[in-house]
This record gives C-alpha cells, structure tokens and sequence, in this order.
C-alpha cells in the first residue's frame, strides 16, 4: 500500500473513518497526527456502529498498530472512557494502541475557556466542538502546555498543575468563571495518567522503526482542509493543520518517506459549525436532514449543507497534492431530478476560480453553477463502477476532473462492502 496519508477534501465529516476502515486491510500501522477528541469518526462494522474520537479507526482491524502521534491534542479522561468503551464492545486495545509522550494534554480549564471564548464572540462565535481543543494548542503554542511525558511523572504533574491552575483560575475569574479545584483535577488526571502510562511510548522512534522494516502506514487526517488553521477559513477553523504537512509534523516521519495523499470528500458538502460554505443550500440540507442524515458524530447538531463544490476540493488537491480521490455518500444524490456543482464563484463583477482568502469576500461570494442530470436509481447495492448508472458515473468523472485527482474509491453506504474501487 506505501505510505498513504489520508485527509478531509472539504469542512470534515467527509467519510474518512469509513475510508480509513477500508485500506486499514493493506496497512500495518495507522496514525493520528492532528486534532483532538473534536474528531468523529464513524465506522460500521456489520451492524455495529463505532464513532472513534481519538483512537485511530484502525484498532477495529485485528493485529494492527495503533498510533496517537505528537501532534494530537489528548483528553486523557475522555481518552479512558474512549478505551473503556472499545473494550465493552471486544475490541483489542492493549499491545495494540500507543500514545505520543510528546502529545499535549487537554485540561478541564480549556474547555472551559473554548466555551467563555464562544459566548463571549456572540454571533461571531467559531462554533466549536467545546472540547478545549484552541486553547490547548495555544497553549502548545505558548509554550506553557503540558504533555503526556508531564501527566505521567507524578511529582513533576503535581508541580506544573499548581502553577497552570493558578494563571487559568485567574483568567477564568475574569471571564466569570467558576475556578477549578486543584485537588479534583489533580485526581482525575492521575487516574487517568496511570490508566494509560501502560500506552505511552516514543512513537517517533516506533515509526521509524516500522519504515526501517518496510512496514506500511497510514495516516488518519482528522477534520478537512477548510479547517485548517493555515489553509482553511480563518477564524472559522479548529487548530491545527489538518492538511497533508500536518501528518509529518505531527507525527514525526518526513516527508520524503510519504507515497501517496488521498483525499476523501463527500458527493456534496457539509460543514459543521459557523463560517462560510459558499454553497448552502436548504433543499439538499432538509432532503439530507429527512433521510436521517448528516447529524455530527461527536456533537449531535445538525450539518449545514450544499452542493459540491468544486473550486474547494480543488484548492483542497493543490495545498493538499491529493493523488487520489474517495468519493462518499453518493447515495445521498440518488433521489436528485438535477444536481448542481459550484464551478466557480462570483462577487462584486469579480470572477474566482479560486477560494478567496478574505473571509468577508468568501462569505459573499456566489456560486457559479454547473448542472448534471441525477441518476434517480438507487445505487447503494452496486459493487462495481460499472454497475452505477451512467448518469452516476459522469458525475463521479466530472467531480474528480474538476478536482484534479484521480477517483480511487466510490462509496455508495457506510458499510464496508458498500465500497467501489475504480
Ligand atoms: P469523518 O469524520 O470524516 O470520519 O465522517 P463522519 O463519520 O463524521 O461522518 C460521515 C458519515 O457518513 C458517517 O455517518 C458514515 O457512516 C457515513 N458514510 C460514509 N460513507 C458513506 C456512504 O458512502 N454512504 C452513506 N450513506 N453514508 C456514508
Ligand atoms: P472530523 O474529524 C467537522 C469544526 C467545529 C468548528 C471548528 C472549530 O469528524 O471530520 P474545534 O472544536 O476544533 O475548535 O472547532 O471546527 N470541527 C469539525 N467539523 N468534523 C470534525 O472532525 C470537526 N472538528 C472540528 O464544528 O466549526
Ligand atoms: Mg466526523
């Protein structure tokens, strides 16, 4: 399989625990490198429904190592009940999960500042997943976080705890806040340190060690492209690098040892959160939202959607250099009489056939559309490309053509065997 790194095409939510699942089959180890438990991803196994949040998708797959590199933001109690709950449902966690010494961890105060932060943006709030996630990689930034080496040391966490409270606490005060006690954190932060010391490694060292021996890995991006700290649509973005640079960053293996990047993106898209989505529309959000679909794996809310759209992933291929494509949820179009795709936009007498940077011109830029015939037939038992109807496969070519990346995968349901290579 080479080294793949995997990541979102468009707002996140693209399908890619689902895409993960799938080539977890030719992989032998699997890597988180960015993103916290702001994560979701869903993944069917039979009937069975998995949402993993900071577990690579991959421990679903027996004997494969799992990896939660440098780059991730980890809850450490969030991370226990994660383990707890893969446990319950038989999965074999133990040997095969391992945790960065290096990640930085996630503290009570955070989420607590990511929620004053929001109510304080009012409705120029980001809409975040309130799980501290902005605040801790400012913190990481800062230098003033604590890593997971620091929450396993118990004298050292004691010590670095005292003071991080001390500054938060008054920060908290300021915002109204209530302030934290020391000793209920301190002893669930234990509790959990200890749980997971057994989980703790050097995942650098283990990586390259699994290069050295040919070995193959892959790279479960989490969110996508537009929120990207850097390449997505600031302010409205998590904090973190969610494009292909931030699998080597955070994780330690660089970039001449990567083969591949694919990029998963959905038959239309989804944003979860505020922001702009140039192409929102209502009436494929309440047919979606009607099927009982496109309601956010980690928060419950419901996902604003809108046509595909193409000037996106196509920024989202270049910034990305996406070589293939997964193309899921195409099933979600097979009752669509006319389905649109945003060839370019439109804003004051400018044309764009690229994303703006100017968050002001994004939001109020209007779609140029392209218009293909829906296929009308259910497409969710095909097997094969060829099985789609024709209608279905101009729009997969059409899609992946105005993309710029090869179609590699299509996905027409969330089971396993609901999955087409091209
Ligand atoms: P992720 O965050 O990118 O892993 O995506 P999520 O799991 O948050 O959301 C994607 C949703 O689409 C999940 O409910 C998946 O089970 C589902 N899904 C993935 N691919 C397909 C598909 O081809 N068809 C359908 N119907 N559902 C899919
Ligand atoms: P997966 O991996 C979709 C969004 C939030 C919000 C913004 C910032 O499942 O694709 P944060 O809590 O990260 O500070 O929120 O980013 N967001 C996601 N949207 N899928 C995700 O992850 C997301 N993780 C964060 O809704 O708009
Ligand atoms: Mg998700």
């Amino acid at each position: 399989m080479a080294n793949t790194i995997l990541v979102g095409a468009q707002w996140g939510d693209e399908g890619k625990g689902k895409i993960i699942d799938v080539l977890t089959e030719e992989a032998d180890v699997i890597v988180r490198s960015q993103g916290g438990n702001n994560a979701g991803h869903t993944v069917f196994i039979g009937q069975q429904k998995f949402v993993l949040h900071l577990v690579p998708s991959g421990i679903l797959h027996k004997g494969k190592t799992c990896i939660i590199g440098n780059g991730v933001v980890v809850d450490p109690v969030s991370l226990v009940e994660e383990i707890e709950g893969l446990l319950k449902l038989g999965v074999k966690v133990s040997g095969h999960l391992f945790l960065s010494e290096t990640a930085h961890v996630v503290f009570p105060y955070h989420r607590e500042l990511d929620a004053q932060r929001e109510v304080l943006k009012g409705r120029h709030k980001i809409g975040t997943t309130k799980r501290g996630i902005g605040p801790c990689y400012g913190d990481k930034a800062a230098r003033v976080g604590m890593r997971v080496i620091d929450l396993v040391n118990p004298p050292r966490f004691e010590e670095r705890l005292k003071q991080r409270l001390k500054e938060n606490n008054e920060v908290l005060k300021a915002f109204g806040a209530k302030p934290l006690s020391f000793q209920k954190v301190h002893a669930a932060y234990r509790a959990a340190g200890d749980y997971l010391k057994p989980f703790v490694a050097n995942t650098v060292i283990m990586l390259h060690k699994a290069c050295g021996r040919g070995q193959n890995i892959l790279f479960e991006g989490a969110q996508g492209t537009f929120l990207d700290i850097d390449h997505g649509t600031y302010p409205f973005v998590t904090s973190s690098n969610t494009t292909a640079g931030g699998a080597c960053t955070g994780s330690g293996v660089p970039p001449n040892r990567i083969d591949r990047v694919v990029g998963v993106m959905k038959a239309y898209t989804t944003r979860v959160g505020e922001g702009p989505l140039p192409t929102e529309n209502a009436e494929i959000a309440d047919m979606l939202h009607a099927m009982g679909r496109e309601f956010g794996a980690t928060t419950g809310r419901p996902r604003r959607c809108g046509w595909f759209d193409s000037v996106a992933t196509r920024h989202a291929a270049m910034v990305n250099g996406l070589d293939d494509l997964a193309i899921t949820n195409i099933d979600g179009l097979d009752t669509m009489e006319t389905i649109k795709v945003c060839i370019g936009y439109r804003h004051a007498g400018k044309k764009y056939d690229y994303v703006p940077n100017d968050i002001e011109v994004l939001s109020q830029c209007q779609p140029v559309y392209a218009e293909f015939p829906g296929w009308k037939t259910p497409t969710t038992a095909a097997k094969e490309f060829k099985q789609l109807p024709v209608a279905c496969r101009n729009y997969l070519k059409a899609i992946s053509d105005l993309t710029g990346a090869k179609l590699f995968i299509a996905s027409v349901g969330p089971a396993r065997d609901q999955t087409i290579f091209v």
